[in-house]
């Protein structure tokens, strides 16, 4: 049985002050973008897990035992369903390894429709959802995907209207950015000054929802932007070079490192990406959003 499910990146990204469980309260706007990690599962003796990707990924830095967000989502699925039974998993991965798009969280989402058809649960999607939230901030959107609005830790997703289709241009960088390294240096550039509370963009919504894609690109925000080039200076050249290459945005993904840019056309994007690639060769790409959550695609 495989499965797919998109990459994330997040148009608006408000981080709040730490809470006392160590997770920050956001407000954010999701968008599911067209690269896809596959998860194929099979009935086994025992539980294995093996990852492969054909573009430049740090494949290494996966985790191959219990770790591993694949196998963690087949587990749980398992466990709370009184499922006994072992599963072979392979990933196939698009998706930037610890690039801030949400791969792992995505390996997650697609192990678990997937074992959820190989299993034959038919689980209500409040419970799927329930689950993914348990697994990682980023699941829930991962199942639901298109373009949504989430509050909480990033758990509570509410889809959104929006108009049209909307092209990226991707940028990778070689070595990945440590999630929570990244909103510990949000907690330092912040100690000792008043952190309020994320609001979610009203403007943004509104220029999402008449497809206003000038005003979309200058409205796109991420607050941990400034956290990121602090640790990596060289994402502030990247995403200049991006909006000096002609794209009406520019934006760090998530916590980073990959960068995304907005553009009016898949043509735009392409002239774009070409620009782009002369510095980074093999990682650029192109990419339309929004696109589907996590779904089966394959039986047999
Ligand atoms: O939920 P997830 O496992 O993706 O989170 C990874 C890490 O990112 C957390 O352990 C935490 O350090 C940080 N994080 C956060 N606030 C969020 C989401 C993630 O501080 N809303």
């Amino acid at each position: 049985m495989s499965a797919s499910a998109p990459a994330k990146i997040n148009l608006h990204l408000g981080v709040g002050p730490v809470r006392a469980d160590g997770f920050h309260p956001l407000a954010t706007v999701y968008q599911a973008i067209g690269l896809l990690d596959e998860v194929t599962v099979r009935h086994a003796p025992a539980n294995d897990v093996t990852v492969t990707g054909q573009r430049r990924l740090d494949l290494d830095e996966i985790p191959l035992d219990a770790r591993n967000a694949a196998v963690r989502a087949a587990m749980l699925l398992a466990e709370r369903n009184g499922v006994e039974e072992q599963v072979a998993i392979h990933i196939d991965k698009q998706i930037p390894v610890a690039g801030g798009m949400a791969g792992g969280s995505a390996d997650a989402a697609a192990a678990l429709v997937a074992c959820d058809a190989l299993w034959g649960l038919s689980s209500p999607r409040e419970e799927l959802l329930e689950l993914a939230a348990e697994l990682g901030s980023d699941v829930p959107f991962a199942l639901v995907g298109g373009t949504a609005i989430a509050t909480g830790r990033g758990e509570s997703v509410v889809p959104a209207m929006v108009l049209g289709e909307y092209w990226w241009v991707v940028v990778e960088s070689a070595d990945g950015l440590s999630t929570p390294a990244v909103y510990h240096e949000f907690d330092t550039v912040y100690a000792g000054q008043r952190v309020s509370q994320p609001d979610l963009p009203d403007a943004l919504m509104e220029a999402l929802r008449s497809h206003d894609l000038e005003r979309l690109g200058v409205l796109l925000r991420n607050d941990l932007e400034e956290p990121a080039i602090r640790l990596r200076p060289e994402l502030d050249d990247v995403l200049a070079g991006g909006i000096a290459a002609g794209a009406l945005g520019a934006l760090l993904s998530g916590s980073g490192p990959t960068c995304v840019f907005l553009c009016s056309s898949r043509t735009h994007a392409e002239q774009v990406s070409t620009v782009l690639s002369e510095g980074e060769p093999g990682a650029v790409c192109v990419v339309r959003g929004p696109v589907p959550g996590a779904r089966v695609e394959r039986m047999g």
